[in-house]
C-alpha cells in the first residue's frame, strides 16, 4: 500500500496543514478551480493508486461550492484507484435541515450525505452534528467527534468563579447537560421560538434554572447570524448574570453576525477552527481541533 495522504479541499486550509503538521500525513497536491460558468474544477496531481486518502473539507460558505468541491474530489481520488477515501469534514452545512418540521420541505441533510457517501467515500468523520441522527444518514461508517472537551479545557483556564451552562434551546440540552459536567457547572435551559414564516428569526420566551449574580457559558454548536445567542445573552443578563460567555463548534457567522456580537452583551465567544474565520473580532477566540482531528486520522491507519 502506498504511504497516506489528505487532499484540502479550498474550505480551511489552515486546519488541513495543522492536521497534516500533526499527524504526520502530507498534504497531496490538488488543483482547484472554478471555471468562468461557475463549475468547479478538480484536479488530483499525486499519484494515489492504493493510497488511504483523506479528504479534508467543510461545508462552509461558499455552501454549494464546498459540497460539489468534496463529492469532485472524492469522485476523482476514486478514478484515481485509491485504496479507501475518508471525508473528513469538520463543519456539515444543511445539517440544520435534518427534519421536516413543515409539509413540502426537502430532509437537506440526507440528500447531502447521500450526495458525498456516492462519490466514492468510504469512511466519514466529522465533528458536532446539529443532530447526532444524522451520523445514521451516512450508509458508510462514521467517526464522531466533538469539540466539547477541547472547548471545556480552554473555559478552564480562564477560572471564570461558579460558572453556569445554558443550552440556548430545548434541542441542545443534552449537549448542555454533557458540558456543564465537564465543567461541573449547573445547567439552566432557554426555551427559543424560531418563526417558521421568517428566515433566521428568533425570540426567548422562558428559561429554567437561577443565573443571578453568575458567570452564564451558553454552550451551542453553530452560531450563524448571532440571533439566537445575543437574544440569549440580554435575556440573561437581565436575570442577573455579570457575564456571558458563549461556546460553540462552529462559527458560521453569517452576514454580519460578528459586528453584532461586538455590540452585544456577549462578553467572550469561544469557537472551534472547524471552520475558517477569516474576519478579525475582538471578543471571538478559536480554539483548535486540529489535535483530535489529526489524533483520530492515525487512528484510522
Ligand atoms: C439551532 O437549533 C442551533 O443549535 C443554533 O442555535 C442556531 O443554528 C444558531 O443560529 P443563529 O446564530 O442564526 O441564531
Amino acid at each position: 500500500m502506498n504511504s497516506p495522504k489528505i487532499f484540502a479541499g479550498s474550505s480551511n486550509l489552515l486546519l488541513a496543514q495543522k492536521i497534516s503538521d500533526k499527524s504526520k500525513i502530507p498534504l497531496g497536491k490538488i488543483d482547484l478551480g472554478v471555471f468562468s460558468d461557475g463549475e468547479v474544477d478538480v484536479w488530483i496531481q499525486d499519484d494515489v493508486n492504493n493510497c488511504d486518502v483523506f479528504i479534508l473539507q467543510s461545508n462552509s460558505a461558499p455552501v454549494n461550492r464546498h459540497i460539489i468541491e468534496l463529492a469532485l474530489i472524492a469522485d476523482a481520488l476514486t478514478r484515481s484507484g485509491a485504496h479507501r477515501i475518508t471525508a473528513v469534514i469538520p463543519y456539515f452545512g444543511y445539517s440544520r435541515k435534518e427534519k421536516q418540521s413543515r409539509k413540502g420541505e426537502p430532509i437537506s441533510a440526507k440528500v447531502i450525505a447521500d450526495l458525498i457517501v456516492r462519490s466514492g467515500v468510504n469512511k466519514v468523520v466529522c465533528l458536532d452534528l446539529h443532530a447526532d441522527a444524522i451520523v445514521g444518514f451516512f450508509d458508510v461508517p462514521v467517526i464522531y467527534l466533538s469539540a466539547l472537551e477541547v472547548l471545556a479545557g480552554r473555559l478552564i483556564k480562564e477560572k471564570f468563579k461558579s460558572p453556569i451552562v445554558v443550552a440556548p434551546d430545548v434541542g441542545g440540552v443534552r449537549r448542555a447537560r454533557n458540558f456543564a459536567s465537564l465543567l461541573n457547572a449547573p445547567l439552566a435551559v432557554i426555551e427559543k421560538h424560531r418563526h417558521t414564516h421568517v428566515r433566521d428569526s428568533l425570540e426567548v420566551l422562558s428559561m429554567t434554572g437561577e443565573v443571578v449574580g453568575d458567570c452564564a457559558v451558553i454552550i451551542d454548536d453553530i452560531i450563524s447570524t448571532g440571533g439566537t445567542i445575543i437574544e440569549s445573552a440580554k435575556a440573561l443578563k437581565q436575570k442577573g448574570a455579570k457575564k456571558v460567555i458563549v461556546c460553540a463548534t462552529h462559527g458560521v457567522f453569517a452576514n454580519n453576525a460578528l459586528e453584532k456580537i461586538e455590540k452585544s452583551e456577549i462578553d467572550k465567544v469561544f469557537v472551534s477552527d472547524s471552520i475558517n474565520i477569516t474576519k478579525k473580532n475582538k471578543k471571538v477566540e478559536v480554539v483548535s481541533v486540529s489535535e483530535l482531528i489529526a489524533d483520530s486520522l492515525v487512528g484510522e491507519l
